[in-house]
C-alpha cells in the first residue's frame, strides 16, 4: 500500500506578544516560536474519500471529519497543486498523538502541517517550501511554524516567520499537562475582557517603554529573550520567557498558578503557561535537572502527567515512503 508517514513535533512560546484585536477577530502577534521533541505522527494512505482516524494521547477529543485541521490542509493542498485538483485521489490521514490536544502546544496546527508534508510526498510534490508555507500559514495561525521548526519570530497572526539566529544549544524543558483543557478563542476573548476592564479602570499599568500594556500597543520582540537567546545560557534564557496569554489562562484556569509556583520552587530557571495554556512549560539547567524537576513535579501533585522534551528540534519531516 503507498503511505506516507510524517513526524511533527509540539511547539512552545518562548514570547507571546499579543496586540490589539483585529477586525478580523485574529490579534497581531511577535511571538518566538520553538520546537520541541514531543512529537505526533501522521501517515497518509490514498482512499475513496477524505478521512481521518486518531489514536494515543487525547484522541477522542480530535475532531472528526471536515472539523479537523488535517483534512482542511489537505484540501487546501489539493487545490493549490501546479496540476490543479482534478486527479488527486481521496487520502485517508491516521494521526497517532502524544501531543495532548487543546494544551497550548499548537497538537492540531502540527497535525495540519504534517499532512501537507505527507500529501505533498504522496502527490509527488512540485510546490517550493514558500508555496508550501502559504498554503499552512491558511490552514492556521500556527501551521506555517510546524513545517519550519527549529526557533523562529513569528509575526502577524504568528504566520510570517524569521528563523532565530543562535547556537545548536539544547534546552532541557520539563512540560506539566494539565487535567483539563482551554480553548484558544477562549483564552484570547478573556484576554480581551482583561484589557477592556483595565484600561477603564483608574491607573492602567505602563510598559516599561511608557506605552500601556492594555494591548493598544504593537508588540514588540523582547530584546532580551533574543539576546539571551544568542548567548545560549539557560539561566537568561529562563528569565526573559514572557506570555500575554498568560493572565488570562490562569483567569480561567486558576490552578495553574500552583504548578507555576512550584516549578519555580523546585529550582526551575523560569516557568510560563505554553501559548493559550493549559500546559505549564518549565526550563531547568540540564538534563540532570529536568530528570529531578519532573520527578518532583509528579510528585507533588500539580499537574496530570509530565514530560521532559529539549529543543529546538526540525520541523515536519517524511520518516517513511512506501511505494
Ligand atoms: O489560526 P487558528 O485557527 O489557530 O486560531 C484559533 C483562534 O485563536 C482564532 O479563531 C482566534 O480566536 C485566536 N487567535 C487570535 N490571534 C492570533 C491567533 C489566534 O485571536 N494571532
Amino acid at each position: 500500500m503507498n503511505g506516507v508517514t510524517v513526524r511533527v513535533p509540539a511547539k512552545l512560546n518562548l514570547q507571546l506578544a499579543v496586540g490589539p484585536r483585529r477586525a478580523d477577530g485574529y490579534h497581531d502577534l511577535v511571538t518566538v516560536f520553538h520546537a520541541v521533541s514531543l512529537f505526533d505522527e501522521v501517515t497518509v494512505v490514498p482512499a475513496r474519500q477524505d478521512g481521518v482516524e486518531a489514536s494515543g494521547e487525547g484522541a477522542n477529543r480530535v475532531p472528526a471529519g471536515r472539523d479537523n485541521l488535517a483534512l482542511r490542509a489537505v484540501a487546501a493542498l489539493r487545490s493549490a497543486m501546479p496540476g490543479g485538483a482534478a486527479g488527486l485521489a481521496g487520502v485517508h490521514v491516521t494521526i497517532f498523538k502524544r501531543i495532548p490536544v487543546a494544551a497550548g502546544l499548537a497538537g492540531g496546527s502540527a497535525d495540519a502541517a504534517a499532512a501537507l508534508v505527507a500529501c505533498h510526498e504522496l502527490w509527488g510534490g512540485g510546490l517550493s517550501q514558500a508555496q508550501l508555507a502559504e498554503v499552512a500559514a491558511k490552514v492556521g495561525s500556527d501551521v506555517a511554524f510546524a513545517l519550519l521548526g527549529g526557533t523562529a519570530v513569528g509575526r502577524g497572526r504568528g504566520e510570517r516567520l524569521t528563523p532565530a539566529l543562535a547556537p545548536a544549544t539544547p534546552y532541557h524543558w520539563v512540560l506539566a499537562f494539565a487535567d483539563g483543557y482551554l480553548s484558544t478563542p477562549e483564552v484570547y476573548a478573556a484576554l480581551d475582557r482583561l484589557r477592556a476592564a483595565e484600561a477603564g479602570g483608574p491607573k492602567s499599568p505602563k510598559s516599561p517603554t511608557g506605552r500601556a500594556r492594555s494591548g493598544t500597543a504593537e508588540p514588540d520582540l523582547d530584546a532580551q529573550l533574543m539576546s539571551a537567546l544568542r548567548s545560549g545560557e539557560a539561566r537568561r534564557v529562563g528569565r526573559a520567557l514572557s506570555n500575554d496569554l498568560q493572565q488570562a489562562a490562569l483567569s480561567l484556569f486558576p490552578p495553574l498558578r500552583k504548578t507555576l509556583a512550584a516549578g519555580l520552587e523546585l529550582g526551575a530557571l523560569g516557568a510560563l503557561v505554553s501559548g493559550s495554556g493549559p500546559t505549564c512549560v518549565f526550563l531547568a539547567a540540564s538534563a540532570e535537572r529536568a530528570l529531578d524537576l519532573a520527578v518532583s513535579l509528579s510528585a507533588a501533585g500539580v499537574c496530570r502527567s509530565v514530560a521532559r522534551v529539549t529543543g529546538p528540534v526540525p520541523g515536519a519531516a517524511v520518516v517513511h515512503a512506501a511505494k
